[in-house]
């Protein structure tokens, strides 16, 4: 086979970020994440792609540990967030969350004001000095969002009040506030329309200079369009991860072909 030579290899190596080693997880009886491996790179967008129930949300949920609030779940194996080990009982979950934040399916602003949404994070924390201080940490979070326009001049309006698209990248504001190093989206598009989903694609683009980014998604269009590696998973199983475009026009697995080219799933 040819090999081409590292000048014309595209393939981009960024330092590991977060490694998974042997990841079991089971609901009660259920098997649902099968003996994951994988190293998932710093400042780079990583896709979890597979069918529905294959195990994408429960995985994503690992890295964080939002897993230990599901009283039946229970995960095996080695989680290292910068070779340190996210599971030992020295870590504390809430400072991890901080360290590793979430963004959801459904935008989820707090019943507050679009500032407080912000600053909730920093000041249970202790980020912020005094209010100057917290005043700069809202504006940054929300230019990160891409949303410090839209709403610099209604701060103390109710963040319920903005449009879907505008909450969404209000709690990725909201998740950036906390100084995170890793961001997690679950489906974060699934209730936006398809000009709030290009905003929020944009923004997951510009995140990925500052932070390692890992998103599921269903849709493989996504997934092409803001990752630069993907991971395949079926039933509980990673199947295959590399390079998006790797993955996309040359998988080496027959389950991952017959995925993208749409024949399960
Ligand atoms: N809270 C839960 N309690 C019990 N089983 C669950 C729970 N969440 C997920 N599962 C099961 O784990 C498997 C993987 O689900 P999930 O991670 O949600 O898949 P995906 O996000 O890929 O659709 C499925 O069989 C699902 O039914
Ligand atoms: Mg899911």
């Amino acid at each position: 086979m040819y090999d081409a030579p590292a000048s014309e290899q595209k393939v981009t190596q960024n330092e590991t970020k977060i490694a998974a080693r042997n990841v079991q997880v089971f609901y009660g009886s259920t098997h649902a994440i099968k003996d994951v491996n994988v190293e998932i790179e710093d400042k780079t967008v990583t896709a979890f792609i597979g069918p529905s129930g294959c195990g994408k949300s429960t995985f994503l949920r690992c890295l964080n540990r939002m897993n230990d609030t599901i009283d039946i779940c229970r995960v095996e194996g080695d989680i290292l967030l910068d070779g340190e080990d996210i599971y030992d009982a020295r870590v504390d979950p809430v400072q991890l969350r901080a360290k590793v934040g979430m963004v959801f399916q459904k935008p989820n602003p707090f019943p507050k004001s679009i500032y407080d949404n912000i600053a909730y994070g920093p000041r249970i924390h202790g980020l912020a000095k005094n209010k100057a201080d917290l005043d700069d940490i809202v504006e940054k979070s929300l230019r990160r969002g891409a949303i410090w326009d839209e709403v610099k001049d209604r701060l103390h309006a109710p963040g319920t009040g903005l449009s879907g698209g505008q909450q969404q990248r209000l709690c990725i504001a909201r998740a950036v506030a906390t100084e995170p190093e890793v961001l997690l989206m679950d489906e974060p598009c699934s209730a936006l329309d398809p000009i709030a989903t290009g905003q929020v694609e944009e923004l997951i683009d510009e995140l990925r200079e500052n932070y390692s980014v890992v998103i599921v998604t269903h849709s493989m269009q996504q997934a092409a369009r803001v990752s630069q590696k993907t991971a395949f998973f079926h039933l509980g199983n990673l199947v295959e991860y590399g390079e998006t475009g790797q993955i996309f026009t040359n998988p080496v697995d027959p389950r991952t072909e017959s995925y993208i080219t749409g024949r399960i799933g």
